[in-house]
């Protein structure tokens, strides 16, 4: 593929943690996951930082944390079937999360043109079940954090942030990922930081912290070796190998960033023309959109999602769909009974909109060559 989704290349520095890790065969859970959450702690300002075994642990982490807390009357008990509200469209492992942790998803529609979760839609969502909102800042957009956080003062539930594809992004100043109660961020190999696979769940509230910590761990009391398991958990761990890659990466952070966002800005530009054929992530004054990726939904279905997918593919440039319903369109949540038609903007985007790569080792002539072969599909129709 001339254009892959993401890449990872094992620095330097890298490769001089790892051999470390062999000398002195410290593998689990030692100085290298420590220094990994210290550098992503400072470079964000986040208070606690526990690193994760992937971004889909560290969402279900959170989730279950809020589990946890919730259910010790430390505010409602939560039940089995109580209520996450979530984004119909995302990356599945957001609904897959909700539904591990023992909650039910409770879908709400998006927006067309930013992919978000529609803020209009919660209230008319929300039951005597819900116990939080899950906002996902997809593609690096972020979610309209300020009428989310309205609603869930107003109601009083807690904000869990998925920021697994928004890692630096910024909503009025702040970072994401300061807005809830837990932010999930994943290290995949295609995202701004990557460690192969990996995760991290940030937060400023102890509590969160010593629970989180007791969740990745199987239930156990934090610190203990022994099998003495105070709660429900699973093994969530990252290790001081996978840590070993990530560390150079978040040291180099910015650098990473600025490449990415460079790239984005680059491709944004150079497809100007087409933005009355297809909707593209758009950066508004307020905020900072994270590099995720270069998204296209198509503005009318008859320029034909599959015939673009496949021509795009077929010249090297490696594509992904922009995610699809999840209640809808996809089968884990069948159990649910929602019908198509439910969520009308997911499944349009699930149904016309695809992404590929900007990342930082992509080239100007890259970029250039997927503005070419854009132009030449929209042209050539
Ligand atoms: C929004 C969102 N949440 C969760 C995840 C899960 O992350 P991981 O692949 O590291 O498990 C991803 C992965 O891309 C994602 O895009």
């Amino acid at each position: 593929m001339r254009i892959a989704f993401g890449n990872l290349k094992v620095s330097k520095e890298a490769k001089k943690y790892l051999e470390d890790c062999v000398k002195t065969s410290k593998v689990s859970g030692g100085e290298k996951v420590k220094l990994l959450e210290e550098s992503w702690g400072k470079l964000f300002g986040y208070k606690y930082n526990i690193a994760m075994s992937s971004g889909t642990a560290a969402d279900m982490a959170a989730l279950m944390t809020l589990y946890d807390t919730a259910s010790k009357g430390n505010y409602d008990k939560v039940l089995p079937g109580d209520e996450v509200i979530a984004p119909a469209l995302a990356f599945a492992a957001v609904g897959n999360s909700i539904r591990a942790a023992g909650f039910t998803p409770k879908f709400v529609d998006v927006k067309r043109d930013t992919m978000n979760i529609n803020t209009d839609l919660i209230e008319e969502k929300i039951t005597p079940k819900t116990r939080a909102i899950m906002a996902v800042h997809t593609m690096g957009k972020p979610c309209e954090m300020d009428k989310i956080t309205n609603i869930a003062q107003q109601y009083g539930l807690r904000i869990i942030e998925d920021c697994c594809e928004s890692h630096g992004g910024k909503y009025k100043d702040k970072f994401l990922g300061t807005f809830g109660d837990a932010a999930a961020f994943s290290y995949y190999v295609a995202h701004i930081v990557s460690c192969g696979d990996g995760g991290m769940l940030s937060t400023n509230s102890k509590q969160i912290r010593d629970i989180t910590d007791s969740v990745k761990h199987h239930g156990r009391k934090p610190g203990s070796l022994y099998f003495d398991h105070l709660r429900y958990g699973l093994n969530f761990r990252m290790n001081d190998l996978t840590a070993s890659i990530g560390i150079p990466e978040i040291q180099n952070f910015w650098e990473i960033f600025e490449k990415r966002k460079d790239n984005l800005i680059y491709l944004t530009q150079a497809t100007k023309d087409l933005e009355d054929v297809a909707y593209f992530v758009q950066e508004e004054p307020h905020e900072v959109v994270s590099p995720h990726a270069f998204s296209i939904t198509l503005k009318d279905p008859k320029h034909n999602y599959a015939k673009l997918y496949e021509f795009l593919e077929s010249k090297g440039i490696q594509c992904k769909r922009n995610f699809g319903s999840m209640p809808t369109q996809h089968g884990a949540f069948e159990y649910l009974g929602y019908k198509k038609g439910e969520f009308p903007e997911a499944e349009y985007i699930g149904d016309n909109g695809l992404h590929f790569g900007i990342h930082q080792f992509l080239t100007k002539k890259d970029l250039d060559y997927a503005s070419k072969k854009l132009h030449e599909y929209f042209g050539g129709e």
